[in-house]
């Protein structure tokens, strides 16, 4: 990852921030982007000589564009995005309000796609370039109260296997991991009953980012690579 650029969405969260941080220990040069409005100060400290870019909507395709614009002329290029902005609601279809899944397609979905579009014409034909997608296990199956939720998800999925088929001749690969429930301190607090030990760790699924990103992955182009700790 020397020297590499790498745009990380959603950086400012549980599992964004501890993908910076695996990232910039390889010696990725990064641009961390949130909607969030202030950069929490641990994260300024730890990411001094990267490109921090708040209060960034990925919901709005010209905001997307302007903030890919202001990383390749910081940088002047662009490697890979890790696409982990996103979010998540539990309502089941009978109580739920139907606007959750425009919700939800707009948080995981549009963010993604919105990123991915803005950094093409960056990534292609640039040997090594990456796209790693977060999706979720529910982008297979759905269970109750997820349906929003899982085809946000599933259209992520959908979305990294048409670019990865539309890209794989432009020296590009797009991928998706898939993960479980991780080990989040908001997990922990909304299901204290829970065995985390269970759960996937971000740095787990840091890893797994980080072997995308790098030459071992190669010849991998358009999987969802379920990560699921032992669920
Ligand atoms: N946590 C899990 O168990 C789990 C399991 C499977 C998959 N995932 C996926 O993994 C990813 C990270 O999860 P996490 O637990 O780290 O979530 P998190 O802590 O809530 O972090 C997500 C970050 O994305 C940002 N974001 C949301 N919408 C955005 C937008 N329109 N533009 C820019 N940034 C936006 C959020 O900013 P604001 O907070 O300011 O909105 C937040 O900082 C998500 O895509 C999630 O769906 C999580």
């Amino acid at each position: 990852m020397q020297d590499k650029v790498v745009i990380v969405t959603g950086a400012f969260g549980a599992l964004g921030r501890v993908v910076a941080t695996s990232l910039a220990r390889r010696g990725a040069r990064l641009a961390l982007v949130d909607a969030s409005g202030t950069v929490p100060d641990a994260l300024a400290s730890e990411f001094v000589a990267h490109l921090l870019l708040p209060g960034i909507d990925l919901a709005n395709h010209e905001a997307t564009q302007a903030m890919v614009a202001q990383v390749v002329a910081r940088y002047g290029a662009l490697d890979a995005v890790v696409n982990i902005a996103g979010g998540f609601r539990w309502e089941t279809v009978a109580d739920g309000d139907p606007a959750t899944w425009d919700t939800l397609f707009t948080m995981n979905l549009k963010t993604a796609l919105h990123v991915c579009k803005a950094s093409l014409p960056h990534l292609l034909d640039r040997e090594g370039a990456r796209i790693v997608n977060i999706g979720a296990g529910a982008a297979a199956k759905a269970a109750a109260g997820m349906g929003a939720y899982a085809a946000s998800k599933a259209g992520v999925l959908r979305l990294t296997e048409a670019l990865a088929e539309e890209t794989k001749d432009r020296g590009l690969t797009v991928n998706a991991v898939l993960p479980g429930i991780i080990d989040t301190p908001a997990n922990r607090r909304d299901m204290p009953q829970a065995d985390f030990s269970r759960w996937v760790a971000p740095e787990a699924l840091a890893d797994v980012v980080a072997f995308l990103l790098s030459d071992a992955a190669r010849a991998i182009t358009g999987a969802g690579i379920p990560v699921m700790g032992r669920i």
